[in-house]
């Protein structure tokens, strides 16, 4: 699968046939280069509710006729504004023609903040492992360290891990860098800085450099082969 890399926690994968999308924060990321009207998406998988992950999701999923498959309560808040959802939740995997999907935990929150300040909750926080032609991907959603990153590791041998390194929401480097170590990836790409003040960091100083060849930053609109 090739995955390219919209600043903040997005990403976009090309399977053969489909175009699958994670987290579609496109207006308001300051590190996208795409517009909402471009972006082709068969499907949007999303981790959390909070909206610099919720993002486009509703516009971008009712003009491209997408299936957005997320936790249970979030799926089920996304599914009121009339578009196709697949709801799921942790632990639970679903192979679908486009590939497999597992949640994972995530110490996070899970809240969606509509336009008129009103806070609705969202369920559970999450991960995903997305599994297409035998390689797996896990994208952390926002998290703090946990130790059974150790059991995902393990069991689920991630090819390649995004990991959230921005600090304050979520794993600052340091962390994230034990993260890596604990899911044993051979390539950890840092997601979530850079965004926001809150979270710049230099992610080649701060995480990458200390990877050696396991490290890579993918810049906005740059694409990895998994
Ligand atoms: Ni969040
Ligand atoms: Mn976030």
């Amino acid at each position: 699968m090739k995955v390219t890399y919209h600043g903040h926690s997005v990403l976009e994968i090309q399977t053969e046939e489909h175009s699958v999308w994670i987290d579609p924060f496109i207006n308001g990321n300051n590190q996208c280069k795409m517009e909402v009207k471009d972006v082709k998406a068969d499907v949007i998988l999303l981790t959390h509710g909070h909206n610099d992950h919720v993002g486009d999701t509703v516009e971008i999923a009712k003009k491209n006729n997408s299936l957005v498959v997320a936790p249970f309560e979030l799926a089920e808040y996304i599914g009121t504004y009339d578009v196709e959802t697949h709801p799921m939740h942790i632990g639970g995997s679903h192979t679908f023609s486009w590939g497999r999907v597992k949640f994972t935990q995530a110490f996070h929150g899970s809240s969606y903040t509509e336009e008129d300040g009103k806070v609705i909750y969202t369920g559970m926080p999450s991960g995903i492992l997305l599994t297409v032609d035998g390689k797996t991907l896990y994208h952390a959603g926002d998290t703090a360290l946990f130790s059974d990153m150790k059991m995902i590791g393990e069991l689920e041998k991630p090819d390649a891990a995004f990991l959230p390194i921005g600090d304050n929401f979520t794993m600052g480097p340091d962390d994230a860098l034990i993260a890596a170590k604990w899911i044993g990836a051979s390539i950890n790409i840092p997601i979530h800085y850079n965004t926001f003040p809150v979270i710049e960091q230099d992610p080649e100083l701060a995480f990458t450099s200390k990877l050696g060849n396991k490290g890579k930053v993918l810049h906005s609109g740059e694409s990895l082969n998994i």
